[in-house]
């Protein structure tokens, strides 16, 4: 670092990503003294700008968790004063030169010709492989690394994303692939092979002996306004369920990694995937919502009333499915997964539903079922950042009577942290440091798509229905039956 300056290119300058997570990581790790003293970021995109306007846009958009600090408005114009914007065609090898010759110029005039550079490729699909190809064939550094970032959609199934992974080799070499998954980037995905693997309390439990079900569920209190036409083309198993909640599943469900080296977790995480069968028809439920009058004369629109939507579009904006892992540690423990958007609430969240004890003493004290003395370790992932394990305990009284309460960590209150770093800042760091624990390797993805593919083409080519649901409800009956098939009780409905 000492003799190397960073530059930072976001390619898709001025789409929604990069104002909204983008930009905002790179200030607050700029304002946290975490990036190399001389570091620039690169815009680029179609639309014409000077690098005054670019500077303009970008100062609109630092509304981060650093924004109340001191010197913030001293910090932003010094951030600022390190932004340049190239535009140019993502498929055009000219602009490319024309961005690489203007790196080169800052990156020498600022006294540190030596440079690494790293390329976010926050771009619609269908130019990926070319603005790779340009940033990796005309705007690599000779003096340093050259890294490139690329988020989902990688492809809509097994034979597209084969065909993206082999677009992108023929440019790059995997070390310099960094594939993101922000969920992986998030306070408590990180901390879940913490709380794992240095609790003795937790990891011998971690098994088909005590534990019953697992349920990683997703919601969303927003409809898809005004990202119908991206959403239209993937739906909610591709947005969410087959990247962020199947990763969570993995990182959760693996065996215990040789050691924490990237290519030790990453290991062990295709292992786990590559133990699952595939997802079946009859263990999903699709929803999709549906407008819903509200008090004052209004009406929640429904998914179909989105102007970007196709009529008549079948794409699910809710699923739920049950998967189960065949190997010694989880035979025959069924994980549900649920995602869904325009539901009651916003909630990410693990649960880990454990057995009943055995021959308790105090049956008689719960219901028939016992199904209310379930012990359960939630892990909230946001909003309101918390584990909490639900245990049975004594009413305090001359009686007795059992209550189920919580052992609970809210990390607001015990760590005193007013807001924790979002997952781009911690995965922007990590490209930084050349650090891939959290990124997707190749083989993870191939094996996720393997997971999802015979399922999404057979909703495509069979053209199912989705449940419908009212915006703002809990989701469709149907994943109710979902669960009772499997005999689980959503513990987020409780
Ligand atoms: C994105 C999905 O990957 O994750 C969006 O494309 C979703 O549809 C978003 O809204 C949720 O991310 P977060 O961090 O706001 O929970």
């Amino acid at each position: 670092w000492k003799t190397t300056s960073l530059s930072v290119v976001v390619v898709g300058a001025s789409g929604d990503l990069a104002k909204k997570k983008i930009f905002p990581a790179l200030f607050a790790l700029y304002y946290e003294g975490l990036l190399p003293e001389e570091f620039h970021i690169f815009g680029f995109a179609r639309s014409k700008m000077t690098d005054a306007e670019f500077r303009n846009m970008i100062a609109g958009t630092l509304t981060c968790r650093i924004h109340a600090r001191e010197n913030c408005q001293e910090k932003t114009e010094k951030f600022l004063e390190r932004c340049f914007y190239s535009a140019g065609q993502y498929d055009e090898a000219a602009s490319f030169q024309t961005l690489n010759g203007r790196m080169g110029e800052v990156e020498v005039a600022c006294g540190k010709p030596r440079s690494n550079r790293m390329f976010f490729l926050s771009i619609p699909p269908n130019v990926f492989i070319a603005a790779a190809g340009g940033a990796a064939d005309f705007c690599s550094t000779k003096t340093g690394w050259t890294r490139v970032i690329v988020e989902k959609p990688f492809g809509r199934d097994s034979a597209s994303s084969a065909a993206l992974g082999r677009g992108l080799a023929a440019h790059l070499r995997e070390d310099q692939i960094y594939r993101i998954d922000h969920y992986l980037g998030k306070e408590l995905i990180e901390n879940l092979t913490v709380l794992r693997f240095s609790n003795l309390v937790f990891e011998p439990l971690w098994c088909r002996q005590y534990i019953r079900n697992v349920q990683i569920t997703f919601s969303e209190n927003f409809g898809t306004e005004g990202r119908g036409g991206y959403f239209d083309t993937y739906g909610i198993l591709r947005d969410v369920i087959q990247n962020h909640l199947l990763q969570i599943l993995a990182l959760f469900a693996m065996e215990p990694p040789v050691s924490l080296a990237a290519e030790d977790i990453r290991d062990a995480k295709v292992k786990v995937l590559r133990s699952m069968a595939a997802v079946r028809l009859e263990d999903t439920v699709l929803g999709q919502y549906r407008s819903r009058a509200v008090a004052g004369g209004k009406t929640l629109p429904g998914y179909l009333d989105d102007k970007t939507v196709p009529p008549g579009s079948l794409t699910p904006t809710f699923a739920a499915c049950a998967m189960y892992i065949n190997n010694p540690r989880w035979d025959g423990v069924p994980f549900l997964l649920k995602a869904g958007k325009a539901l009651h609430t916003r909630r990410a969240e693990i649960r880990v539903q454990f057995r009943h004890v055995p021959g308790s003493l105090y049956k008689h004290k719960f219901g028939p079922d016992l199904d209310s003395a379930t012990n359960e370790l939630v892990i909230r992932i946001q909003p309101k950042e918390s584990i909490y394990l639900k245990i049975n305990n004594k009413v305090p009284g001359l009686g007795l009577q059992l209550d189920t309460t919580k052992l609970d960590l809210q990390y607001q209150a015990a760590y005193k942290a007013a807001e924790l770093p979002d997952a781009y800042e911690r995965l922007l760091l990590d490209v930084v440091n050349g650090d891939k624990r959290l990124f997707i390797r190749y083989d993870e993805l191939e094996a996720a798509w393997e997971l999802f593919t015979p399922l999404l083409h057979e909703i495509e080519s069979r053209k199912i229905a989705p449940e419908l649901y009212p915006y703002g409800s809990r989701g469709p009956v149907g994943a109710h039956y979902l669960a009772a098939k499997h005999s689980v009780r959503w513990g987020d409905l409780a």
